[in-house]
């Protein structure tokens, strides 16, 4: 079976501009914030801090930083934040926590200090007694950041999961990591692992990767490159590239016989090279 990698902007943003990938090691590198009603929320973030290990800080209640979020948030270069759904028959703000009470007043006052910062969003819900609005907190909390400018990282399959629908799917792809532990609470261990996994592939524990702007050629691909794929780290000789799209829409193709890597955007007008494998 083939494996797809997926490339993520930051990982993008190092190969255009740093010759050297600086991988960061510091205590406390991500800040990890939820909200909760019943507590679940509060459990799998114990989970995500316990994964990370050092390298997380937290799990910190917000309502227990409200007022003080923006000086919160900037101790950390990435965060990771969670919440629940609570169905209230309104379409915003039913994460029945403190996270609807800062999202249009307090937040919108941190831009643009969040501008770039790495953020990954995970959400609870209940998927089959609510089954068409399952998680749908999550995706107002994914996007609140990114509105404030946060590169977003964490997205996940749909694959294995009993809803029916969510505010925080898009497209095949959930926009972070999403946790039931009414139905489904023996894969939750398996999940948060996986996820944290992605997430350290995705580079969230990098130093300065944020905010770096692409350089990126308009200029259409001219020549069609029989390009070889590299899956997890082991070159498949001519396959046809099958690769995932990355947050900013590139996807990276690996030619062995010139040892470099072409990133064409999906609209297929603008690309640009980098050396080596991606
Ligand atoms: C009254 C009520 C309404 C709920 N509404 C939703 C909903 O709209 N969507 C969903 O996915 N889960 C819903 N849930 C399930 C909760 O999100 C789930 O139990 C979650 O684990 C609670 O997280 P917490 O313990 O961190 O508050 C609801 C649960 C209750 C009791």
């Amino acid at each position: 079976m083939r494996t797809a990698i997926i490339f993520l902007p930051t990982a993008i943003a190092f190969t255009t501009r740093c010759p050297h990938r600086a991988t960061h090691t510091a205590l406390n590198a991500i800040g990890i914030f939820y909200g909760t009603s019943t507590g679940s929320t509060e459990e799998a973030a114990q989970l995500i801090v316990a994964e990370f290990g050092e390298d997380a800080a937290g799990p910190f209640d917000i309502d227990s930083i409200q007022g003080k979020v923006g000086e919160e948030f900037a101790k950390y270069e990435a965060l990771v934040v969670g919440t629940p759904t609570w169905n209230t028959g309104a379409d915003t703000e039913r994460s029945g926590t403190g996270w609807d009470e800062i999202y249009y007043s307090e937040m919108q006052t941190l831009n643009p200090s969040l501008e770039g910062k790495k953020v990954a969003v995970f959400g609870l819900g209940d998927s089959v007694s609510y089954s068409e609005n399952y998680a749908d907190a999550t995706g107002e909390l994914h996007d609140v950041f990114e509105s404030l400018g946060c590169k977003m990282l964490g997205y996940t399959s749909t694959e294995g999961y009993l809803h029916d629908a969510s505010k925080s799917q898009r497209g095949d792809k959930f926009v972070g990591l999403l946790l039931d532990a009414v139905n489904q609470e023996e894969l939750t261990e398996d999940r948060v692992k996986n996820w944290v996994s992605a997430l350290k592939a995705e580079g969230i524990l990098e130093s300065g990767g944020s905010g770096m702007a692409l350089e990126v050629s308009m200029a259409e691909p001219k020549v069609k490159v029989d390009m070889d794929v590299v899956a997890n780290g082991e070159q498949k000789a001519s396959q046809p590239a099958v690769v995932s799209v990355s947050q900013t829409g590139f996807v990276a193709h690996y030619n062995s016989r010139t040892d470099s890597t072409m990133w064409i955007n999906v609209d297929g007008k603008s690309s640009f090279f980098t050396n080596g494998k991606p």
